[in-house]
């Protein structure tokens, strides 16, 4: 089995652990580091709302608090037919460590849509925007 296929296995395995008692919409999301190391997601939801994290963002930050800032792409699952592609800020949140990261929407179907954050993003601000 190749890496990017590998990648979005992880991710649908990541569905069951999505805690959605709001949504009940389980999102499941693994991230592939540049040295190959694959930190996995899901959504965490809250009685509140607000406090809610997507599945991207809990693999985004697992893996910077665990010492990783370069991604080369990470994989979405939901247990939808349409793709499920990153929210606003998850996009922004991909931004900041990897700008040109490849972003992979599976299916219900295990069908893939390959995307990557320059198209999802155009015009991204990130860390170089704040230079002058
Ligand atoms: N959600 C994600 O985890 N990732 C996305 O890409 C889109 C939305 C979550 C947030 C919330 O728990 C549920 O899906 C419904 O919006």
């Amino acid at each position: 089995m190749d890496e990017k296929t590998a990648l979005c296995q992880k991710a649908v395995e990541m569905l069951k652990m999505a805690y959605v008692p709001y949504s009940r919409f389980p999102v499941g999301a693994a991230l592939e580091c540049a040295d190959g190391t694959v930190f996995t997601g899901c959504n965490i939801e809250n009685a509140a709302y607000t406090p809610t994290v997507c599945a991207e963002r809990t693999a985004v930050f697992k893996a910077v608090s665990e010492g990783r800032r370069a991604f080369r792409r990470i994989a979405i699952a939901a247990d939808t037919e349409k793709f499920c592609a990153p929210c606003g800020v998850c996009r922004q949140v991909l931004e900041e460590f990897a700008p040109e990261i490849e972003v992979i929407l599976v299916n219900r179907e295990g069908k893939t849509l390959e995307l990557t954050l320059p198209e999802l993003l155009p015009y991204g601000f990130g860390p170089k925007d704040l230079e002058r």
